[in-house]
């Protein structure tokens, strides 16, 4: 009698204990998986529904359940998603503690939400990462200063030179012109004479034209590159975007593909948002493509379009396609299959948080040796009920 009272006691202090436990606490009977009891901590999170099927998603909610049946020994600091109240995923941070007595089992499962802990740690990387970004940019910046100077003075005596070549043509012309009438048609540098005034000005301009595109290019490339050390928010045409970032990355298109097509969806609607954001998003993307081609014929293909609510762009690329088991990394910092080449595996995670300061979703399918189809979601916005 003396051994039953003392066990009955034993019984409430170990409820007791439970009751002023800095955590929430369970108390199943797993074979069955019912829950025998609930301190307040846990009732307040659960905010008096006990049905944990409606608690965890769904997947979750079976590998908890064998969780609890199937323990033997005790389990520290492990994490499980739930579904928050506001609907988001929410991280708990749990034990589970086997307590027996006799064939008496029991699984003590304790908790406590990490979800704001985490999500300012992800923050905190996040900005770390767009640093590094920032950083990368600001030292392409200043590369790119000094050799826009560069090209831009060659540029400005190449075109010198040619305008006083271009006269010096008139006069040399004149010349030309005597000699031919005076001895007949005659070749210069394989042309005839009687073609000469038209071939060499075409010749001359088609010069001039290629200096423009140099500096033009340079122009853009700097422009790119001092833009995305701002932070401005602009109305933006997805064409024009995707366009850009095409004549940005022609070189690197050349390099790894033959095969490279666009098919823009004209008249769109815009968005809204940071422009070097989104050029460094499908820069990111396009990359991604080209850098998972194992050969110049397998191709890559963008195009853009809109659903009810939102304009998409769309990479597909016939590369290496993403391994299953790698599929759930892809979007976490530092993650990268390509360090050996220069890969930081910064492009997906950093897109990520574009594509959500844009309000928008990505998606990614892909099938090993087949290819990777990614498509961005960016939702639109309406100037006077029009786009
Ligand atoms: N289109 C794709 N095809 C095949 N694998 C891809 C593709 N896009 C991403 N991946 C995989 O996802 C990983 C992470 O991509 P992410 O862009 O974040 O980093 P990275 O390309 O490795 O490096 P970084 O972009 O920083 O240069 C890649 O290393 C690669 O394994
Ligand atoms: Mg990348």
């Amino acid at each position: 009698m003396k051994i039953f009272q003392k066990e009955t006691q034993l019984g409430e202090i170990f409820l007791k204990f439970i009751d002023i436990y800095s955590e929430s606490v369970i108390v199943f009977e797993p074979e069955r998986y019912e829950i025998l009891y609930m301190n307040q901590k846990a009732k307040d999170f659960l905010e008096g529904n006990p049905d944990l099927s409606t608690f965890f998603q769904e997947d979750e909610y079976l590998n908890f359940i064998k969780l609890i049946k199937d323990c033997h020994k005790v389990e520290e600091n492990r994490v499980i998603s739930f579904k928050r109240n506001d609907n988001k995923k929410g991280v708990l941070l749990f034990s589970l503690y086997p307590v027996a007595y006799d064939d008496y089992r029991t699984v003590c499962f304790t908790f406590k939400d990490i979800t704001e802990k985490i999500n300012k740690k992800e923050e905190k990387r996040r900005k770390n990462a767009q640093l590094i970004l920032q950083d990368k940019l600001k030292s392409v910046d200043l590369v790119t200063s000094s050799i826009s100077h560069e090209i831009n003075n060659i540029c400005n005596f190449m075109v010198n030179n040619l305008k006083i070549t271009f006269q010096a043509w008139n006069d040399i012309f004149t010349i030309i012109k005597e000699y031919e009438d005076e001895n007949g048609e005659f070749l210069i540098g394989g042309i005839s004479s009687s073609e000469i005034d038209k071939v060499i000005p075409r010749l001359m301009i088609s010069v001039i034209d290629g200096i423009n595109r140099i500096s033009d290019t340079i122009d853009d490339f700097r422009k790119y590159v001092k833009e995305g050390l701002k932070s401005e928010t602009a109305v933006i045409d997805i064409n024009e975007v995707v366009r850009r970032v095409v004549t940005i990355l022609n070189h690197h298109i050349f390099i790894y593909t033959e095969n490279f097509n666009f098919n823009f969806t004209e008249g769109l609607p815009k968005i809204k948002g940071n422009m070097q954001k989104l050029e460094q998003l499908i820069i990111n993307l396009l990359m991604n493509a080209l850098q998972s081609l194992p050969n110049r014929q397998r191709g890559v293909f963008i195009s853009t379009g809109m659903t009810s609510d939102k304009v998409y762009i769309e990479i597909n690329d016939e590369g290496v396609g993403i391994p299953k088991n790698i599929m759930p990394h892809i979007y976490e910092p530092f993650f990268s299959t390509k360090y050996s080449s220069g890969g930081s595996g910064l492009g997906l995670y950093l897109s990520k948080s574009i594509i959500e300061d844009f309000g928008g979703e990505i998606n990614i399918q892909s099938e090993e040796n087949r290819g990777t189809k990614v498509t961005i979601y960016l939702p639109y916005v309406l100037e006077n009920g029009k786009f």
